[in-house]
């Protein structure tokens, strides 16, 4: 499937779902006001990997709270490759030193916008395409 559709009514701010897409983990996660101010108090030089790779940006957009998310109307919400950019394992959600996803492959941390803060994984989780198609429908790909 090219693409798929993902009702997310039911996600209330700090929830999160995991959906699969083109064989891959795609976590979407309606987050917190605390998570989205959290992400958004890091120096951007504090950065291991300072680029947004969110692929409805241009490639050399920076990797700020706002354009890590899915927009300024939307900063809560969250869609990313829920796979770890060291060697493929599956990241936990709602863990590790910076509160936002934890690999317990081998160690790597990532924060509440799903950049790599500490760890061996090289790059931020990759944000695909998508878009709400409504409010609250979510289209990947
Ligand atoms: Fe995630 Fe190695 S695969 S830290």
């Amino acid at each position: 499937l090219a693409s798929i559709e993902v009702d997310v009514a039911s996600l209330q701010p700090g929830m999160s779902l995991t959906v699969k897409w083109r064989g891959k983990p795609v976590f979407i996660r309606n987050r917190t006001e605390a998570e989205v101010k959290e992400a958004n108090a890091v120096a951007l030089t504090d950065l291991k990997d300072p680029v947004a790779r969110n692929e409805n940006l241009p490639a050399d957009a920076q990797a700020s709270d706002v354009d890590r998310s899915a927009g300024k109307d939307k900063e809560n919400w969250i869609v990313m490759i829920g796979s770890c950019t060291h060697l493929g394992c599956v990241p936990l959600g709602q863990a590790g030193d910076f509160g936002g996803w934890f690999c317990p492959c081998h160690g790597s941390h990532y924060d509440t916008a799903g950049r790599i803060r500490k760890g061996p994984a090289p790059t931020n989780l990759p944000v695909p395409t998508f878009a709400f198609t409504s409010d609250t429908v979510i289209k990947i790909g």
